[in-house]
């Protein structure tokens, strides 16, 4: 029994009567897994935001960067279960039990399934001094630095990575990935010169890219992205990697064995959150799509992630990737 890792029927109490008070009665915490500016810590801080109001209490956002996002995941896995420790997490969820071979929590045993929050693309950037200025020329210099392009990720099973392992297996070309804590210290880099490429979440690229501080040579979804900024960037399946499809998506998790009632209060304010104005407004300008209401449903949820550890747990496979 869960429970009994607290070791105790005190905790037990407590839990009970914290699920009695009125949830929430003091701040959340939403953990974000990766460093601070990031794509995730962005949407965290979004969301943050539009939760304030339907739970009534302040929300704060608490990075805990490392190993892909692993370590801040492991973190919300042993947090006391009252509601008050969330985890807002991408992808990565889904693909880290097939990228480590020791994972301090189990995906789908480990979490309270809360709901999905967004959908993002990915974008192929490059940093500003490459002489590439489209896809077919990006290739083309690819071949040329065969073994010597540098790859910006934040860490093995980050968005980034498994959107660089799977441009690697497309053009069959290996290169050298660089990790980070999160994308935003990589952006850094990227646009200093530091390193040459990055496949990074429109949440962070799009900004850049109208600054013209970083290359746009593709965008990782299957349908181009509707932003007038980046309607002309062609999918990279449109620019000759046929089928590639990438998207980043984001959800909400307490751990396991949080009151019923805490969850349901959670997801309840979730859903009005979703529908904030505000948080729609600056999630479309970055290219994210907020996640409509009907796919709101915690079972929803869990069975999409399940369907997502299958079908990248097979690209993982062919990848030869793992970590330890
Ligand atoms: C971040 O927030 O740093 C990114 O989501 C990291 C990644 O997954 O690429």
């Amino acid at each position: 029994m869960r429970f009994l890792r607290y070791g105790s029927a005190l905790l037990l109490a407590a839990l009970a009567a914290a699920a009695r008070a009125e949830f929430p009665d003091k701040p959340v915490t939403l953990l974000v897994p990766f460093a601070a500016g990031g794509p995730s810590d962005k949407i965290a801080r979004d969301l943050a935001e539009a939760l304030r109001k339907p739970l009534g209490q302040t929300v704060i956002v608490d990075n805990t960067a490392g190993a892909g996002g692993t370590i801040g995941a492991a973190r919300v896995a042993r947090a006391v279960p009252d509601g008050y420790t969330l985890l807002v997490h991408h992808i990565g969820l889904a693909t880290a039990p097939a990228l480590y071979k020791k994972l301090s929590y189990r995906t789908l045993e480990d979490f309270e399934y809360l709901g999905l929050v967004n959908e993002a693309p990915s974008t192929l950037i490059g940093k500003p001094t490459l002489t590439a200025n489209n896809f077919a020329e990006l290739r083309q210099w690819i071949a040329d630095n065969h073994g010597k392009v540098n790859l910006a990720n934040a860490g093995v099973g980050s968005a980034s990575h498994l959107c660089g392992l799977m441009l690697q297996s497309a053009l069959k070309s290996n290169m050298t990935p660089v990790p980070y804590k999160g994308t935003a210290p990589a952006m850094t880099d990227l646009i200093g010169g530091q390193v040459d490429l990055m496949c990074e979440q429109a949440t962070n690229a799009t900004p850049q890219i109208e600054a013209r501080k970083v290359k746009v040579f593709g965008v990782s979804s299957p349908q181009r992205m509707t932003l007038p900024l980046l309607a002309a960037v062609p999918t990279l399946s449109e620019a000759g990697l046929t089928g590639f499809n990438v998207t980043v998506w984001h959800g909400l998790y307490a751990p396991k064995g949080t009151p019923p009632a805490v969850l349901a209060r959670l997801n309840a304010a979730l859903r009005v959150a979703l529908k904030d104005p505000e948080l729609i407004k600056r999630e479309e300008a970055l290219g994210l799509t907020v996640v409509a209401d009907e796919r709101l449903a915690p079972a929803e949820h869990r069975k999409f992630v399940e369907a997502e550890m299958a079908r990248w747990s097979k690209i993982i496979k062919d990848s030869g990737e793992t970590a330890e």
